[in-house]
């Protein structure tokens, strides 16, 4: 991106003003709002050798601020007009943007046309890396306070008719080191979680119906924070679904049914990711979210379960029946000594697997079969071009796939597994333990999600067609975890 010197007269119009600065500190957040402002107001910036100044708007006006920077700071000399091209515009996108360049004698921000607007600034001098500066996906030092609209998004779990269970971008990957031969362990059948890293970053959720129109306003988090809507949150944590890291993990409840809905994450108050979108079921959708099963660990929808007992509206490791968890722990445990009769971290019987990972995609397929996903077709007015996903025929009663969970007296469908949940555990797994999946030719289709993911898998649905198991638009087509 490149910005723009600034016309020798505007110039001028900046450095008359210079008399009335107020100076702003490195890595503190300012908002300001426009009837507290005189317009034009200037802002005396700080010496960096590298200097990082970021702009969000906060409120949508019919008239837009112009921002200027410059890191001349010989007012004098300025005043003279020798020299207009130390003095840049910020061009806002969405209602955000930046600057950055040199600053040995400090620099000086200059706001025209306020108006009523609101907005915020954060100066920095945190460490970046300018070949990498692109608009929406900016490297810095996790800690520098700018403002960004990050490249990861959030992670929508589930939703029932009122509730939904979404998740941040991971931000904390856990390395796990390898076990050794002779002395080679595996985790537990119930995995017990690494403790949480020290400080993890603040992150804050916020969703309004998408009617409400969160996305055509600034894509900032203070703008997006004052157009959202209340929720009730009814648990909010940190969980480790996976490899991937941790995350930040709410459950939202108090939702209106068939209702699309858009969500952001805000990171430390200045970070904005998202937007994602999902719809709550219908009013007659039955089946209770499970989550939070260490055991289990990305295992985050719907279920086909009873309601639980009241006070719960949902299942997690506390409240989900001894009766389901005790065998799904057997399984486990019993795959896991099988497994271990192979010497481990001795021989090999891949290049690219071990034990662990063996162990690992193992769990996550027996997951995915033992806690079916229940589904709804989508809305039929839905883009006739997406491939329609891998739901069952609506059933009631007792669950073919495992005998393990309770009847229910409601009717649901449910999305299959995606075939490539097997196919995994099947490539990580040494052949002694039988694994086999059925073949997407003859019947997979009958159990499995085929051809959503993999366009290897020659499949019924058309090879890889989606790519993914679901998007942020709220699609799912088959069940990935
Ligand atoms: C102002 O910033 C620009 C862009 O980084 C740089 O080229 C210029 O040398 C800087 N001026 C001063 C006085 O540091
Ligand atoms: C085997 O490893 C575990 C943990 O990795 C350790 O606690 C245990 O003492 C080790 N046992 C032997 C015999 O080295
Ligand atoms: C799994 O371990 C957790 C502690 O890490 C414990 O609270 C929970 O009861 C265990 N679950 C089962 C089913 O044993
Ligand atoms: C849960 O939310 C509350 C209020 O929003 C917040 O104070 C608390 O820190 C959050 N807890 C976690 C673990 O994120
Ligand atoms: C696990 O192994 C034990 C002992 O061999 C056996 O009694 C049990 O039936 C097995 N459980 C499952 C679920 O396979
Ligand atoms: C929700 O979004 C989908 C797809 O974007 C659309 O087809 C549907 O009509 C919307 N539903 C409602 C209730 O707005
Ligand atoms: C569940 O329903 C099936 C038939 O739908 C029935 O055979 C079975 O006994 C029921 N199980 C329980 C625990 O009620």
């Amino acid at each position: 991106m490149r910005l723009r010197a600034l016309p020798q007269s505007l110039s001028c119009l900046v450095y008359a003003t210079l008399a009335l600065t107020e100076s702003l500190s490195l890595d503190a957040l300012y908002s300001f709002s426009g009837p507290s402002l005189s317009d034009p107001t200037t802002f005396s910036l700080p010496q960096a050798q590298q200097l990082f100044v970021s702009i969000a708007i906060c409120s949508t006006e019919a008239t837009s601020p112009t921002f200027f920077v410059t890191n001349n700071s010989d007012t004098t000399a300025v005043t003279e007009s020798t020299s207009s091209s130390d003095v840049f515009q910020i061009p806002l996108q969405s209602g955000f943007g930046y600057w950055t360049g040199t600053a040995p004698q400090g620099a000086f921000l200059t706001v025209q046309n306020i108006g009523q607007t609101s907005f915020q600034v954060a100066v920095s001098n945190g460490c970046m890396y300018p070949d990498q500066v692109v608009l929406y996906s900016i490297l810095i030092l996790p800690a520098a306070l700018v403002h960004e609209l990050l490249p990861s998004l959030p992670l929508l779990g589930d939703t029932t008719n009122t509730q939904a269970l979404i998740y941040s971008y991971p931000f904390s990957p856990v390395d796990s080191s390898p076990s050794i031969y002779p002395n080679y362990t595996l985790p537990p059948a119930n995995l017990s979680a690494p403790s949480l890293p020290s400080e993890p970053p603040a992150f804050s959720l916020f969703i309004a119906p998408t009617s409400s129109g969160l996305t055509s306003g600034p894509q900032t988090a203070c703008a997006i924070q004052s157009a959202s809507t209340s929720v009730s949150v009814l648990t909010n944590d940190s969980w480790l679904r996976g490899n991937e890291g941790w995350r930040s993990q709410w459950l939202i409840g108090g939702l209106t049914p068939s209702t699309n809905y858009t969500a952001y994450v805000v990171q430390d108050q200045v970070k904005l990711s998202g937007p994602i979108y999902f719809s709550t079921k219908s009013p007659s959708f039955s089946c209770p979210l499970v989550h939070s099963l260490p055991y289990c660990p990305s295992t985050s929808y719907a279920v086909p379960l009873p309601f639980p007992q009241s006070p719960a509206t949902f299942y997690d490791s506390s409240t989900l029946p001894q009766s389901i968890s005790d065998p799904l722990l057997q399984y486990m445990t019993n795959f896991t000594a099988m497994l271990l009769t192979f010497p481990c971290g001795r021989d090999l019987y891949s290049p690219l697997q071990t034990c662990e990972s063996c162990q690992e995609a193992y769990r996550n397929w027996l997951c995915s079969v033992s806690f079916p996903r229940c589904a709804e077709p989508p809305s039929s007015s839905s883009s006739p071009s997406s491939p329609t996903p891998a739901l069952t025929a609506p059933q009631s009663g007792l669950n073919a796939r495992n005998p393990n969970l309770p009847n229910v007296s409601y009717s649901y469908q449910t999305v299959l597994p995606c075939l490539e949940v097997c196919n995994a555990a099947d490539r990580a797994c040494p052949n002694f333990l039988g694994i086999k999946c059925p073949n997407p030719r003859f019947n997979a289709a009958s159990s499995y999600g085929v051809g959503y993911i993999d366009s290897s898998t020659q499949g019924v649905f058309g090879g890889g067609s989606t790519g993914t198991a679901q998007d942020r638009w709220g699609n799912v087509w088959c069940n990935p975890s």
